[in-house]
């Protein structure tokens, strides 16, 4: 079994600056602390964009550095509140395409990571253009292996009117990029929407959860504002096996009693 820990939306700001009454980067040490104590053993960890709140340097600063804490290999892509050029002032080691644009690739055990990049200036909307959707198309022409994806905006309604407003819009291309390959793609991660939600687009399973610092509240009615909440954060921990995809998502900040529930 091969596990993996999916963090999301850590809306970084300038140091000691808050964000909706929140420190993110206080947040996000508790998140790590959790996973340090926790999951040591998690062979990687992936963290599906809006890495910064407003893509400033000092964020990518803070979150490299706080990164490094973790034992495991880091795997980051962006979330339309990132900054690219910012993000790969710290973040070099990080693959991009040949386009600049920050998609590659990662083993993970037995599957294909593919990560891709939907973040657009200037827009909260996701774009997958022609570029970036050839280069999804070209990994999946290579090889008959299970895949997992991961990108920021979900590329489908979910039913929060605010939010699939800036969901990943014109999907043409990532449609077309992904005809005659959907059975291969055993999960689709992703973030953007800080709520934990799960189900399957085209037969492909998918998941995702609260961000580490604010939240989305569930609001089915409201189609214009998006509704913040401070639910408790969130991060899951994927399992996987030859023939089974698991997330478990775990409210990191939770203290409640723990006891055992006997026969
Ligand atoms: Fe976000």
């Amino acid at each position: 079994m091969l596990k993996f820990i999916h963090i999301t939306d850590t809306h970084l700001v300038e140091q000691g600056h808050a964000l909706y009454g929140l420190d993110p980067a206080k947040r996000l040490a508790r998140c790590l602390d959790s996973v340090i104590q926790d999951h040591a053993d998690a062979k990687l960890c992936v963290v599906t964009g809006d890495l910064a709140h407003v893509g400033h340097r000092d964020a990518y600063r803070q979150l490299s550095e706080q990164l490094a804490r973790l034992p495991m290999p880091v795997l980051p892509i962006l979330g339309n509140h990132d900054n690219r050029a910012n993000f790969r002032e710290f973040f070099p080691q990080v693959q991009t395409d040949t386009n600049g644009f920050v998609q590659y690739e990662a083993p993970i055990g037995e599957y294909r990571g593919i990560f891709l990049d939907t973040n657009e200036p200037g827009v909260s909307h996701g774009v997958l253009c022609e570029k970036r959707a050839q280069w999804l198309a070209d990994r999946l022409a290579e090889d008959d292996r299970p895949v997992l994806l991961f990108m920021h905006h979900p590329a489908f309604p979910l039913g929060i009117p605010s939010m699939d407003r800036i969901a990943l819009l014109e999907t043409g291309p990532f449609q077309a990029a992904l005809q005659g390959h959907t059975q291969r793609i055993r999960h689709l991660f992703f973030g953007h929407i800080h709520r934990p939600i799960f189900g399957s687009w085209r037969g492909i399973p998918f998941s995702t959860m609260r961000g580490t610092n604010h939240q989305v509240a569930l609001r089915l009615d409201e189609t214009t504002n998006v509704p913040g909440s401070h639910e408790p954060p969130q991060y899951s921990v994927v399992l996987l096996q030859e023939e089974s995809v698991t997330v478990h998502v775990h409210d990191f900040l939770d203290r409640s009693d723990r006891f055992w529930l006997g026969e």
